[in-house]
């Protein structure tokens, strides 16, 4: 069997070796988000990590309804089956979450009986509030790193932390020095040059960076003329998602080989099959999350995990890693 291992965050002492590189994005282990009601079924300690839905500081109720465009992905996919590339995916959930006292005291022992790598997410308003909650966490139970979502306004200035590169910057180094853990920074897509941010991030002390989050998105019913979420707008994921993000993990992998920086890229947007996620170890990524298709069917990050594994058989592929960031800088013809 060819070796799926990633050293995670090699820039940390204590490191996150994961058994293979396919996790579940952070909001997408169903359709709460932290799997509550179903995760007995799915052997979740077989993939390289979970990372439950992002909390907060204190408690969110989330945006107005509807949070979600189409209703259910998994009906839209099937009716559309024979079109499958035309398919939209939006969503404006608005972070409903316990808040992050609550997670870590009630949530996280029962993440720990998952016996599976888990990542805690959380966001911010405030700099501060970033150290703040990253102190909180230390009193959690079997949580292997912390991944921060950056796509989030700091109320000091209004600036998304994820579009300023001194606030990522801060964000990170707040939380590195309240917590002994790896910390992931996960960046957003709509930014002018990304390798500004993951520059940032790396100063900051990021052990690994994620790339990306949704992309700020609207779509509009014809007939009604009204926005099709109730928020208004959103964040596109799934398909269209997918050369985006793989374009932003390229030029991140590029960008901080240039500089000699040794931190891992976590490539995530599109990924329904084996082949998308080889595209992003391709372009440099060292594992890939999984979002909208686990709300398609929650076995895709089983069936991608099963054909990764085959395909580097087939190929006579010893290792992942020889394939990461292999992508030839040469059109196809
Ligand atoms: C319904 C839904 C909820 C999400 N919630 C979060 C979240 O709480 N925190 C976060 O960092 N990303 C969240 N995301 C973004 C995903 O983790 C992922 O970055 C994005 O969807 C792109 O991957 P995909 O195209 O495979 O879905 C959410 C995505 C979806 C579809």
């Amino acid at each position: 069997m060819a070796n799926l291992e990633v050293d995670l965050t090699p820039r940390h002492p204590q490191g996150l070796r994961l058994a293979n590189p396919v996790m579940i994005a952070s909001g997408t282990l169903g359709y709460d988000g932290y799997g509550r009601g179903l995760i007995g079924n799915y052997p979740l300690h077989q993939l390289g990590a979970v990372i439950p839905k992002t909390v907060t500081r204190w408690p969110r109720e989330g945006n107005p309804e509807p949070r979600w465009f189409p209703d259910s992905y998994r009906q839209a996919w099937e009716s559309k089956a024979d079109e499958p590339d035309g398919l939209l995916f939006l969503n404006a959930i608005g972070l409903i979450n316990p808040g992050i006292e609550t997670a870590v005291r009630e949530w996280t022992p029962q993440w720990a009986d998952w016996n599976a790598t888990v990542l805690l997410s959380f966001a911010a308003h405030s700099v501060g509030e970033f150290g703040e909650m990253a102190a909180i966490t230390n009193a959690a139970v079997g949580i292997s790193a912390l991944e921060l979502n950056l796509s989030c306004p700091n109320i000091e200035n209004g600036a998304m932390f994820s579009h300023s590169p001194a606030l990522t910057r801060d964000a990170v180094a707040a939380v590195k020095a309240n917590s002994p853990l790896p910390v992931i920074a996960k960046l957003a897509p709509n930014v002018p040059d990304i390798t500004e941010i993951a520059k940032a991030a790396a100063d900051g002390g990021a052990d690994a960076l994620t790339i990306c989050n949704t992309l700020p998105a609207m779509s509009i019913d014809l007939p009604t003329r009204r926005p099709v979420l109730g928020n208004i707008t959103g964040g596109l994921s799934g398909i269209g998602l997918r050369p985006v993000s793989l374009a932003l993990v390229y030029q991140t992998a590029q960008a901080l080989k240039e500089i000699g920086a040794n931190i891992p890229i976590i490539g995530v947007g599109g990924i329904f099959n084996a082949q998308h996620a080889l595209e992003y170890i391709l372009a440099g990524a060292a594992a890939v999350q999984i979002g909208s298709a686990n709300l398609i069917n929650l076995n895709a990050p089983w069936r991608i995990l099963t054909n990764l594994q085959n395909y580097l058989t087939n190929h006579n592929i010893a290792t992942l890693s020889q394939l990461r960031g292999t992508v030839h800088p040469t059109p196809t013809h």
